[in-house]
């Protein structure tokens, strides 16, 4: 984190607090062209994400007080410009804006909904990197009831904080890109009150220090990872440290409340981590790992390196899952939500696979019996077409995960298992389509599989029977 904000610090000279102002929204010319679209393109989701730039790094400098739920610091978003700009937005869900430095030099800025709109001094020319600060401060407020989606983003509990993102609340708490098409590495320093955990993605950074009664963690993730998979909870936890027997640091916390579930949330972290590394491919990142907090969400999430469970003690099906999307979702990101079942599809694959590795029920048993309800409301949901309305369908898991049993089925299993291991390894660390996949098990196979993807993708009705 030192790197990035020492960077942006503000030019001696530049009385950053006299020129910046919160003003109107936009500085270019009406037709200038320069000016960075508030949207990044995704068609079901206009606003989210941004035009003009392409993020490389965030760090994010925080302070958090569970007592007032007030958190305060600094942003410094390190991007690429890919057009000429004059202005351009960032995503900000609440909270209040003191300052903004670009490059040093204090800008322009306005808000309007959650577009955070900046006007740098200077024209930046494209393919310029630059360095944003912004200073912020606020109560954040979670999204709540957006797209039947419940509460999400920075959810305060009694003891800290719960951050789950998905789809776009990293808004909520760092002014960001906020859409999984700009993947950036993070650096985290978090002060809490001392005897608070904060807990963010990738591995910490030496041992948390404390001062006048408060403790600063700092995290880093070097693998690129997409905004909604950002956390930084924070709270009581009891912690337990180590690595997994292939050696892959482990890094695993329960509130208190769950300290029983401590020990078997480690292990199993470990095994199933190594377990799909000889299924999916070599671990993408540098430390696996699972945070159980007492806040009820009844959801988990797959927070990069730290896949989270809202309130539950995680079965291993449900760690199975969120420890194949560190494969499919984290590592490979999709580029538009209507293509989601590239993560839920093949995380609940990989659920079945679990249950067949454990001795469990099959995953043809488990295609079987789903098959077998004619009369379920997936049939009339096409899963390769994730809607915003109702992005996290049963459908978009179930039926996805039905689409690549019927392809397995189709091209066997050496060419489905090579299939998946090709597809991690060519897009790890990016972003990838549907169209992209079809193509690659299309190659493959030597097969045209078009009428299987239509049939499992794209169709509002249950598929013939496959043999
Ligand atoms: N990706 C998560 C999972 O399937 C689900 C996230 C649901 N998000 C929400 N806002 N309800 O593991
Ligand atoms: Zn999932």
């Amino acid at each position: 984190l030192g790197v990035a904000l020492s960077l942006a610090l503000p030019l001696a000279g530049v009385s950053a607090a006299c020129s910046a102002s919160e003003g109107a929204v936009g500085g270019a010319a009406p037709g200038s062209g320069t000016q960075g679209a508030s949207g990044i393109g995704d068609p079901d989701f206009p606003e989210d994400g941004n035009g003009g730039y392409d993020v490389e790094h965030y760090g994010l400098k925080l302070s958090y007080d569970p007592a007032s739920r007030r958190l305060s610091g600094s942003a410094t978003v390190r991007a690429r410009a890919v057009q000429d700009l004059t202005a351009f937005d960032l995503d900000l869900h609440g909270l209040t804006v003191s300052q903004v430095t670009v490059d040093g030099a204090a800008a322009r800025f306005g808000r309007r909904d959650d577009e955070l709109t900046i006007s740098p001094v200077a024209r930046i020319a494209k393919d310029a990197r630059f360095d944003v600060t912004v200073d912020y401060a606020g109560v954040p407020d979670p999204i709540r009831n957006y797209a039947n989606l419940g509460t999400y983003g920075f959810i305060a509990t009694p003891d800290g904080s719960f951050v789950t993102c998905e789809p776009n609340g990293a808004k909520t708490w760092f002014p960001s890109n906020d859409h999984p098409s700009d993947k950036a590495t993070y650096a985290f320093e978090i002060t809490v009150p001392a005897g608070v955990t904060a807990i963010a993605n990738g591995e910490l950074a030496g041992t948390p220090a404390t001062s006048d009664g408060r403790t600063t963690f700092v995290w880093r993730e070097r693998h690129p990872m997409a905004s909604y998979l950002a956390t930084m909870t924070t709270g009581r936890f009891e912690t337990r440290t180590g690595k997994s027997a292939a050696g892959t640091p482990v890094y695993a916390a329960v509130d208190p409340a769950f300290h029983g579930s401590l020990d078997t949330l480690y292990t199993k972290t470990g095994q199933i981590t190594d377990y799909w590394s000889t299924v999916f491919g070599p671990y993408p990142f540098s430390s696996t790992g699972a945070v159980v907090d007492d806040y009820a969400a009844g959801y988990a999430l797959e927070n990069q390196t730290k896949p989270i469970y809202g309130g539950f003690t995680p079965d291993s099906g449900v760690m199975a899952h969120e420890l194949a999307h560190q494969w499919f979702g984290d590592s490979v990101s999709i580029t538009r939500w209507k293509d989601l079942w590239l993560n839920e599809g093949f995380a609940t694959y990989a659920e079945w696979l679990w249950s067949e590795h454990e001795g469990g029920t099959t995953a043809d048993t488990v295609f079987r019996n789903y098959y077998a309800k004619t009369a379920d409301s997936m049939w009339s949901y096409p899963p390769g077409r994730a809607q915003r309305a109702d992005l996290f369908n049963g459908s978009v898991y179930t039926r996805g995960a039905m689409t690549l049993h019927a392809l397995r089925r189709e091209i066997g299993d050496a060419t489905f298992f090579a299939l998946i291991k090709k597809w991690t390894a060519s897009h790890q660390y990016g972003n990838a389509t549907t169209e992209q996949f079809v193509g690659l098990a299309e190659q493959m196979s030597g097969k045209d599989l078009s009428g299987l993807f239509d049939a499992w993708l794209y169709q509002p009705r249950r598929p013939a029977a496959v043999i």
